[in-house]
């Protein structure tokens, strides 16, 4: 480590503002980069004045500049390498080590880091100085993506830092947005291409026969009725996402608040030859809450245990305040419950146990995922317990 005790301070220095900047310039987050900056000032300690030497004689050697790195590094969750001029390792942080196992102290960065196109970048990053970046995946121990990139410290010293920055979760969003979007356009073009053959026929075969044409613009009312309720879902979800951080803070009593979902949808369960009971306590609770969003919390979970918890004949509404704690709202139904497997997932957009029978009963299936964004926004969560055969319980906690 002598070539880094010798030349070191400036190059150092060098380094430190580099990867700072380079932090900063990659959006790594705010936190890592300003412990990064807040640890430069290390890089920078001046040697011990010559006056203080006999006072302090014990005092140990002066640490190795590399230490000073190493601790730059040793938060960061992100893996980085020092290497120098031939590709050899001289420092690997812990997430390194984590991610790719320990390479030891001079060996090359291929003992471990097998991906030709991570060893084609570090070798013309070396060979030419010029910064490179690629992009890989990894299999182990959990499927990451990883953004790579390779810029040569500053300064006189031989030395590159090779960095890892995770991008799985930025890939993972991308995905949902494309899912989300093909999604959604499904779920349109059905009624839409039943749309376009029902007018068909009424143009063509069906022209002069009444009969037929009343009952086909009856089917047609009903698919751009769905249509319209999926793109107010959307919309709503679309609102739900840009103010998602606003914690809403208006004083709801919940108690009249479900009484007149109860009420609302008491003809719906009628219909389907449903009781819903209630059990509310005679004071008021109160919850901070946006009072609209939570009327549709609670009519998407009590419609929900009407139409598919319909064999069960009963639904139980229950506000609780367990003692000294915040208040909790259940919706039980003994219909034929969500097999185990479906129900972490039934808050997805679209996810639907039986798809069939969801839009036979008019879903759109996104229901849930407005609950969830509603909760959230309300810092409150949704519990889901069920058992097939005998029903579900969607629990609210405030
Ligand atoms: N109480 C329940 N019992 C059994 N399955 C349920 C229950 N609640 C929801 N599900 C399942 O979860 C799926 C998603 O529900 P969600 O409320 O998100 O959509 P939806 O009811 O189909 O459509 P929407 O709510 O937009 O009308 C439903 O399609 C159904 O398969
Ligand atoms: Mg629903």
């Amino acid at each position: 480590m002598d070539w880094l005790r010798r030349g070191g301070a400036h190059a150092l220095t060098s380094l430190g503002c580099l990867v700072a900047v380079y932090l900063l310039s990659q959006s790594i987050p705010a936190a890592a980069a300003g412990a990064a900056i807040a640890l430069l000032p290390a890089l920078y300690r001046p040697k011990p004045a010559a006056v203080e030497a006999p006072v302090v004689a014990d005092r140990p050697e002066p640490a190795d500049p590399l230490d000073a790195v190493r601790s730059a590094f040793a938060g960061f969750d992100s893996p980085v390498f020092l290497l120098n001029g031939e590709g050899n390792v001289l420092y690997q942080n812990p997430s390194a080590s984590h991610a790719f196992g320990e390479i030891g102290e001079g060996q090359h960065v291929s003992a471990r880091i097998r991906q030709p196109v991570v060893l084609d970048v570090v070798k013309e990053a070396l060979a030419t100085g010029r910064p490179g970046s690629t992009e890989i995946t990894t299999p182990m121990p959990s499927e990451s993506v990883y953004m790579v990139r390779i810029v040569k410290a500053l300064g006189e010293a031989d030395f590159f830092v090779l960095i890892f920055r995770d991008i799985s979760e930025t890939r993972r969003i991308d995905r949902m947005r494309t899912d989300f979007v093909a999604n959604a356009s499904h779920e349109l073009r059905t009624p839409l291409a039943s749309l376009r053959g029902f007018i068909e026929t009424l143009l063509g075969p069906a022209r002069n026969d009444a009969k037929a044409q009343e009952k086909f613009l009856g089917i047609m009312q009903e698919q751009v009725t769905r249509m319209s309720r999926l793109v107010d879902d959307l919309m709503s979800l679309s609102r739900l996402e840009l103010k998602a951080r606003v914690v809403p803070d208006d004083a709801v009593d919940l108690v009249p608040l479900i009484g007149s979902v109860c009420d609302a949808l008491a003809p719906l369960a009628a219909d389907v030859g449903v009781e819903i009971i209630r059990v509310l306590p005679p004071t008021p609770v109160i919850v901070k809450g946006d009072r609209d969003e939570l009327t549709q919390v609670f009519e998407n979970l009590i419609e929900n245990a009407c139409k598919y918890g319909q064999e069960g004949k009963k639904v139980e509404v229950t506000l609780t305040v367990p003692d000294g704690q915040m208040p909790e709202v259940s919706v039980r139904d003994y219909g034929p419950g969500v097999p185990e497997e479906h129900v972490p997932r039934l808050t997805e957009r679209f996810y639907r146990v039986s798809v069939e029978s969801s839009r036979s009963k008019k879903g759109t299936g996104l229901g849930l995922a407005i609950v969830k964004h509603i909760l959230t926004r309300h810092r409150a969560r949704l519990a889901i317990r069920s058992e097939v055969g005998r029903g579900s319980t969607f629990t609210v906690r405030f």
